[in-house]
């Protein structure tokens, strides 16, 4: 699959531009689209899966021209919504069978095996008969993505699968996905935790206030932010005229003061050591950090590899 997004801009009637000259190319395998809340995640993938028409701009899907071919292009897409929510009354079961006939599988036999096999997939055949919004939350969203993966879509959108979800649930949850994306299919995942793309994903983009900041491998993210990244033990009396000068992403506490981790362009004065960068590190160096200096040219020019 290749998903190509041009130009793609999004205004709602309030005015509010949620989505700014987006840029994004998504080739096979999980694409990470990581951002903080009302970054325009949720918006980009209502868009992309047609729910919702862009203010401008364009998709191409193979070449194919999504808003002039929506209705066909629709049944090559799996969705999980942030918000998803099951209709009372209906087991999980039963739930998954709706969701294959929708997805066009009509025979009965197929339909049973179709769910049988899912259910066993994502870990859910020994509660099938339970209702699906009786399930705890992490089994509510291996249904929800059992639903989309059901009638064997080419592009799997979900949209911050992982939020609320205990780490063990969360592991649970990015594994399955990464054994879906070993198919011929393109997975869109969109998180504000930055764990859930460091071990998952081979391509990502990093979107903020609507645009995007940064595109390419989360490698590419974390060697972006060497240099920036240092170690500083302090004092404890130090603690706040440091803080006001520097974004500290952790704080360990030693004998009388403080091992900080930190991010700065340089450390005059100070006897801190550059340390490597992790992808939390470099993702702070983006939200907070880069942006305050950031140049439109430059960044043309960074993303255009
Ligand atoms: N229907 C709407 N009308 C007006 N503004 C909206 C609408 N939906 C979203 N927005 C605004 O657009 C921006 C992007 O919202 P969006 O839901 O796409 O962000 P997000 O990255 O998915 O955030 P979150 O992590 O909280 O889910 C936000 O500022 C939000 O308030
Ligand atoms: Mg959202």
């Amino acid at each position: 699959m290749n998903i190509d997004i041009r130009d793609l801009e999004k205004r709602y009637s309030n005015g509010h531009r949620a989505l700014k000259k987006v840029n994004i190319e998504i080739g096979d395998g999980m694409f990470g689209l990581l951002g903080p809340n009302g970054a325009g995640k949720s918006t980009l993938m209502q868009i992309l899966v047609s729910l919702m028409k862009p203010s401008g701009g364009s998709i191409t899907v193979n070449g194919v021209d999504l808003q002039k071919h929506r209705k066909e292009m629709r049944l090559m897409y799996g969705y999980l919504p942030q918000d998803f929510r099951f209709f009372p009354k209906l087991r999980s079961w039963e739930f998954l069978d709706y969701s294959a006939r929708l997805a066009g599988i009509s025979n009965k036999m197929k339909r049973r095996d179709a769910v049988e096999a899912m259910l066993e997939e994502v870990g859910l055949y020994e509660v099938r008969e339970r209702y699906a919004n009786k399930l705890s939350g992490g089994m509510k969203r291996r249904l929800g993505i059992a639903q989309a993966i059901i009638g064997d879509p080419k592009i799997i959108i979900v949209d911050e699968p992982t939020t609320g979800l205990d780490p063990d649930e969360r592991i649970r949850f990015r594994n399955l996905l990464t054994k879906v994306s070993q198919r011929d299919v393109s997975i869109i995942l969109s998180t504000h935790i930055v764990g859930d793309i460091s071990s998952s994903c081979d391509n990502m983009a990093l979107l903020r206030k609507g645009e995007v900041v940064f595109k390419g491998t989360p490698s590419q993210l974390i060697d972006e932010a060497k240099g920036h990244v240092y170690k500083l033990n302090i004092d404890a009396n130090d603690y706040e005229k440091v803080s006001s000068q520097f974004n500290i992403i952790t704080s360990i506490p030693n004998p009388g003061g403080w091992e900080l981790e930190l991010i700065s362009d340089h450390m005059k004065g100070y006897d801190a050591t550059i340390i490597d960068p992790n992808l939390e590190h470099a993702y702070v160096y983006f939200m907070e950090h880069k942006l305050e200096t950031w140049n439109p040219d430059e960044q043309q020019s960074q993303l255009s590899f």
